[in-house]
C-alpha cells in the first residue's frame, strides 16, 4: 500500500508507519461501525432458542423480533443522509454509538417484550445511519492511499461481527444453561463493542469536507494538520474541495425522475432485491435451526455458516477487482442455485421424519455441503459486489440519493426474508423455501446478463459519460472512444 511521503513538517509526528497516531483512530473507530452492524445481524442465530426460552414466543413471535432490525435499518437509511448533512459526520456517528449502546444495555435488562422489540428496532435504526455516515466519513477524512482499502474493510467487519457474535452466543449458551443469565450476558458483549465506538467517536475529528461545506475553512484546515504529514497535501486536499464545491452539488429527490438516472438506479435496485431475494438472511438467521430440523445440532451446525462466510469475504476483496464484478455474480448464483436445488432435494427425502437416528447421513451431508458452497457462493459475489457496484453507477449529483434509496430496498428485502422464511417453511414443507430462492437465483442471472454493467477499470467520472451519452445500461462499463468531458445532463434527459 502507497504510503505518503515526508516533504516539510506539520504539527504532530507521523507514525514510524507513516500515518498519524489520529488515523488509526480513525479507522478502528470505523471499523466498529461495522462490526456493530455484523454483531446485531448475526445476533439471532445463536441466541434464538434462548431468547425463546425466557419470552416463551413460537416460531412467528421469533421471525418478527428479527425482523425488526430491518424495519429500524430503512429508517435509519431514510434519515442518516439528513443527519451527515446537518448534524455533522461525527455528531452523527456518536449518535449512532450513543443508540447501539444505550439500546444493547437496556435489552441486558431483559425489559419486557415490546420494550426488547423497541431496542432491536433502535439497533436496527443505528445501523441504517451508521452503513452510510461511516463509509462516508471514511472517504472524507482518511489520507487518499488508504480509502479504498477502508471501503472494503467495512465489509469484512461486518461477517468478522457475523462471527464473532454466533461464536461468543455458543458459548454463552453452553456455559450459562439459565436464559436469564445467559442472556444478558449475550446483550453485554454487544455492549461492550457498542461503548466502545461512542466513545471513541469522542476523539474523532469532523470531516474537513462537512466543515468546508458549512464555510468553516480554518477548523478544515486544523483537521488536515492533524491527520496529514505534509503543508503539500493539505493544500491538495483543500484544493481538492474548493474544487468539488464549486461542481455539482447533491441533487434533490427530483433526479429520479431524470431519464439517465432512473436507469442506472433500476440496476441498484434489483441488485439489492436480488442478494436479498436469493436468500442470505435466512442462513445468517436461522441456519442452526434449519440444521436442526435436518437433526444437525452442536458447534457444526452453529458456527459453519459465519465461519465461511467471513473466510471468503477476505478473497473477495482481491477478485473482485481481478476477475470483475459480473463474472463474480455469476459464479455466484449459479453456487447458489445449486446448492439451494439440492438442499431441496435433501429435505425432501428427510420428508417429517423428526427422529434424527432416522434421517439418512447422506441427507445430512448434502445439506451440509450445499450450506457450505452456498455461503461461499454468496461471500465471493453478491454480498461485497452489491454494495460495491451501487457506489459506483451513479452519477455524483445523484449519489447521495441513489444508495439512499438503494440501501433501504436491501434492508426492506431483508426483512421480507427474515420475518417470513421460517414460516413458510412450515407452512409449505421445508423443501419449499429452498426452490423458492432457486427460482430467484435463475431471475438473477436473467438479470445480471441483461442489464448489469461491468464497472471493473474503468473511472467513474467515464461510466457518468457514457451514461450521460445514453449507452445502453450492460456497455456502461466500456470506455468511451470520444473525450470524458461529462455532456449537459440536459441533452441526455431522453
Ligand atoms: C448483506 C447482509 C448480509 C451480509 C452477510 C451483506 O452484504 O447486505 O444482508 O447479512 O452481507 O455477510
Amino acid at each position: 500500500m502507497a504510503q505518503p511521503v515526508m516533504v516539510g513538517a506539520t504539527s504532530g509526528a507521523a507514525t514510524p508507519g507513516g500515518y498519524k497516531k489520529i488515523v488509526y483512530v480513525i479507522c478502528a473507530v470505523a471499523a466498529l461501525g461495522g462490526l456493530l452492524f455484523g454483531l446485531d445481524q448475526g445476533f439471532i442465530a445463536n441466541s434464538l432458542a434462548t431468547i425463546e426460552a425466557h419470552y416463551h414466543f413460537g416460531v412467528e413471535g421469533g421471525e418478527h423480533y428479527s425482523a425488526i432490525l430491518a424495519t429500524g435499518g430503512i429508517v435509519g437509511a431514510l434519515l442518516s443522509g439528513l443527519f451527515a448533512r446537518f448534524l455533522g459526520r461525527k455528531k452523527s456517528l456518536l449518535f449512532a454509538g450513543f443508540i447501539f449502546t444505550a439500546a444493547s444495555a437496556i435489552s441486558a435488562t431483559l425489559p419486557p417484550f415490546a420494550t426488547l422489540s423497541v431496542c432491536r428496532f433502535a439497533l436496527g435504526f443505528a445501523v441504517g445511519v451508521a452503513s452510510f455516515v461511516v463509509p462516508l466519513y471514511l472517504a472524507e477524512t482518511a489520507p487518499a492511499a488508504i480509502r479504498g482499502s477502508m471501503g472494503t474493510l467495512f465489509q469484512l467487519m461486518i461477517t468478522i461481527g457475523i462471527f464473532l457474535i454466533a461464536l461468543t452466543n455458543v458459548f454463552i449458551a453452553r456455559e450459562f444453561v439459565n436464559p436469564s443469565t445467559s442472556l444478558p450476558l449475550m446483550f453485554l458483549t454487544i455492549t461492550l463493542f457498542a461503548a466502545l465506538m461512542f466513545f471513541g467517536g469522542f476523539m474523532l475529528p469532523e470531516s474537513p469536507r462537512w466543515l468546508m461545506l458549512k464555510g468553516r475553512k480554518e477548523k478544515a484546515v486544523a483537521v488536515l494538520q492533524r491527520t496529514m504529514n505534509t503543508q503539500q497535501e493539505i493544500d491538495n486536499e483543500i484544493e481538492e474541495i474548493e474544487q468539488a464545491l464549486h461542481g455539482p452539488q447533491g441533487a434533490g429527490i427530483g433526479i429520479v425522475f431524470r431519464g439517465y438516472f432512473f436507469k442506472v438506479l433500476l440496476v441498484g435496485v434489483l441488485l439489492q432485491m436480488f442478494q436479498q431475494l436469493v436468500g442470505i438472511n435466512m442462513m445468517i438467521y436461522y441456519s442452526p435451526t434449519i440444521f436442526g430440523y435436518a437433526g444437525m445440532t452442536g458447534l457444526l451446525a452453529a458456527m459453519t455458516v459465519p465461519t465461511v462466510n467471513m473466510l471468503f469475504t477476505f478473497p473477495a476483496i482481491h477478485w473482485v477487482e481481478k476477475w470483475g464484478r459480473k463474472k463474480l455474480l455469476y459464479v455466484g448464483a449459479v453456487c447458489m442455485l445449486i446448492t439451494m436445488i439440492a438442499a431441496g432435494v435433501a429435505f425432501q427425502t428427510i420428508g417429517s421424519a423428526t427422529n434424527p437416528a432416522m434421517i439418512s447421513g447422506v441427507a445430512k451431508a448434502v445439506l451440509l455441503a450445499s450450506a457450505v458452497i452456498y455461503i461461499f457462493g454468496f461471500a465471493v459475489s453478491w454480498g461485497p459486489v452489491a454494495w460495491l457496484v451501487c457506489s459506483e453507477i451513479f452519477p455524483l449529483e445523484g449519489r447521495e440519493v441513489g444508495m439512499t434509496i438503494t440501501t433501504m430496498v436491501n434492508w426492506t428485502f431483508a426483512g421480507l426474508v427474515m420475518a417470513n422464511a421460517l414460516s413458510f417453511m412450515k407452512a409449505h414443507g421445508n423443501a419449499s423455501i429452498f426452490y423458492l430462492f432457486a427460482g430467484f437465483c435463475v431471475l438473477a442471472i436473467g438479470f445480471v446478463a441483461l442489464f448489469v454493467p461491468e464497472t471493473k477499470g474503468i473511472t467513474l467520472e467515464e461510466m457518468e459519460f457514457n451514461l450521460k451519452s445514453g449507452v445502453p445500461l450492460r456497455k456502461l462499463g466500456q470506455r468511451p472512444v470520444r473525450s470524458t468531458t461529462v455532456p449537459e445532463a440536459s441533452a441526455a434527459h431522453k
